[in-house]
């Protein structure tokens, strides 16, 4: 009996997919000193197609333009966990207070290309949503994660129009989430204010920070007196905090965050 040899059972289509569904892409962090001062200053080199790009580790739409390095850079590289971390600490309040996964309505503020959505999936949330200001944020999700959010907006929340305000109203959320985007240039206090708003009362807020921000001496963000107000006014009760380390620098040094889960209480007021 002859043998049938693998090359015979797969159709030439078949093996030039394998061969193309491997582009190259390899991330190349500088080991000697960048110039970079800050976090958002960090940068690497991407070889990705046959091209070499300098790439800002926070120029969010260059990063997801290319399939994959995000995760590889921050998550692989950089040894970031934050999702799971939030995630499963929203997770563990929500069990202390008896409360169902399957009852929450989330906006994932900051949703970039869904890993937060599914850390929620996989909790069990109800329904979400997501939001994030660039088009490439909404693309690589679509992309990476299909079918996790219910609905992902591209939307500057400190200028929302009455459309996108009162179809995100009628969503009734009962949960925000928003990790690794606070600070930074990124999302300021006006936008998670807005998004804060659309929560109903007692509802959940699960968001990680970088420690500095919420100290009165690092912050040069408006977070901390944002945030350390809300719990001094009784806006936001903590259910659960966790320091840890976020991810690394690119120089090998440790990130801390801080993970806080809250409820709802009150109305934010920000900082005159
Ligand atoms: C580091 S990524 C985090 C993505 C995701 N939350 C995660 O943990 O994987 C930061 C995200 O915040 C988004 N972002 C920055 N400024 C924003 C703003 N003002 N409003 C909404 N999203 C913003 C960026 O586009 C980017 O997708």
């Amino acid at each position: 009996m002859s043998e049938t040899r693998p090359e015979e059972i797969l159709s030439p289509e078949a093996n030039v997919q394998t061969i193309a569904a491997e582009p190259v892409l390899e991330v190349i962090i500088p080991s000697g000193p960048t110039g970079a001062r800050d976090q958002d200053e960090e940068w690497c080199e991407v070889r990705h197609d046959g091209e070499v790009k300098r790439i800002r580790f926070h120029d969010y739409a260059e990063v997801f333009s290319i399939p994959g390095l995000y995760e590889r850079l921050f998550y692989e590289e950089l040894a970031c966990d934050s999702p799971r971390t939030v995630c499963s600490l929203l997770g563990q309040a929500l069990r202390d207070e008896n409360v169902p996964a399957g009852e929450l309505q989330v906006l994932d503020l900051g949703a970039g290309n869904g890993m937060v959505g599914e850390e929620l999936a996989q909790l069990g949330a109800d329904s979400i949503v997501g939001v994030d200001i660039i088009e490439e944020a909404a693309a690589a999700t679509e992309r990476d994660r299909p079918g996790i959010y219910e609905d992902y907006k591209v939307l500057d929340l400190t200028d929302v129009g009455d459309e996108d305000r009162r179809e995100l109203r009628a969503r009734e959320f009962n949960c925000l989430t928003t990790v690794a985007a606070l600070g930074f240039g990124d999302i300021p206090p006006e936008a998670f204010a807005t998004a804060y708003e659309l929560v109903a009362d007692d509802g959940w807020v699960a968001f990680n920070i970088k420690e500095d921000f919420v100290s009165p001496d690092g912050d040069s963000t408006g977070f901390s007196e944002v945030i350390r107000g809300a719990f001094e006014e009784g806006a936001l009760e903590l259910a659960a905090d966790h320091r840890y380390q976020h991810r690394l620098a690119a120089d090998g040094e440790p990130i801390h965050y801080v993970a806080m889960i809250a409820r709802k209480r009150g109305e934010l007021s920000l900082a005159a």
